[in-house]
């Protein structure tokens, strides 16, 4: 690349970066002042737990999305939730990332780290990350640049124009680029990627922050049956890595990824247990499974 694509091109993020950054400080709760975000390596999941809520309810205009919802999910597992639409997973994840906040209830990273105390961009950087329905890259940045991008969204313009990876960061860059096969499409543009690809791109987005915890709300929907077996590969790689909790209606795909298996309905736990346990008791089958 000559200079002037480079500057281009750094020009390009430093403007995505900013629009990032304002969009991520805008919603969920207030920041408060004086307030010290713990790094993501202090997570103390000495209790063997790295997400742990309780009594959690919500209600939107008197309607309870949520209802004394109690779950908690062990470091470096993989735990699958299903449920009817209406259930409450998707209300779930957005109050675990503080993008709503319940009525009442507890909500812990780890044993020591109350997240109803913190806002949406002090969650994500204390180590959870959030993967929503559509995918939301960039698309007229290429892969690299969004991988790259991942890595800036606290930084101003000035300092991402002139931000250069240090070696650890190339290395994670690379490391991702693997992990989500897309090696080959390095300096591809994001918007001629498949729906597929975008979706993993925007995973490695979220792995360039080594996040602890993600959460992933129907990943697979719209993909392909190779794309979604290769999701399931990618799932099971970062799996031991991370804790992921992967809201999924795709039975297959649940199979071949899941251990526990949470069932949600209006707004609580209907059943847990393995896929095979969920799926033969009486209940599930009622309100999701149908006979
Ligand atoms: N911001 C909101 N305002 C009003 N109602 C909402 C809001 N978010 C979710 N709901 C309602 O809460 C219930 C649960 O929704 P949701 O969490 O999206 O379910 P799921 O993801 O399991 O399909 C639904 O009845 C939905 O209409
Ligand atoms: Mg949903």
């Amino acid at each position: 690349m000559t200079p002037d694509l480079l500057q281009q091109g750094a020009q390009r993020v430093a403007e995505h970066a900013k629009l990032l950054s304002q969009a991520t400080e805008s919603g969920g709760r207030s920041a408060g002042y004086g307030r010290v975000v713990q790094d993501a390596s202090q997570v103390d999941v000495t209790h063997g737990r790295i997400l742990y809520l309780e009594d959690v309810s919500v209600s939107f205009d008197g309607f309870k999305a949520i209802n004394k919802l109690s779950l908690d999910i062990a470091p470096g597992e993989l735990r699958c939730i299903i449920g009817p639409n209406g259930a409450g997973k998707t209300t779930m994840m957005d109050i675990i990332t503080g993008k709503t906040r319940p009525d009442e209830g507890s909500v812990f990273f780890g044993s020591t780290i109350d997240l109803l105390r913190h806002n949406e961009p002090e969650i994500a950087q204390l180590g959870i990350g959030r993967k929503f329905q559509k995918p939301t890259v960039f698309e007229h940045l290429t892969v690299f640049e969004n991988l790259e991008l991942a890595l800036k969204t606290n930084k101003g313009v000035k300092a991402s124009m002139f931000f250069k990876l240090d070696s650890t960061q190339s290395d994670r860059l690379a490391e991702v680029l693997h992990t989500i096969h897309l090696e080959g499409s390095v300096s591809t543009l994001a918007g001629v990627l498949s729906h597929g690809q975008k979706q993993w791109l925007e995973i490695g987005m979220l792995l360039m922050q080594d996040p602890k915890l993600l959460l992933l709300d129907e990943p697979v929907a719209g993909m392909t049956d190779h794309e979604t077996e290769r999701t399931a590969e990618l799932f099971l790689t970062l799996k031991g890595k991370h804790s992921l909790m992967v809201v999924e209606h795709d039975m297959s795909f649940i199979r071949t990824i899941s251990d526990i298996v949470t069932v949600l309905c209006d707004g609580s736990v209907l059943a847990q247990g393995t896929l095979d346990q969920v799926q033969s008791d009486e209940r599930v089958i009622e309100v999701y499974l149908g006979r």
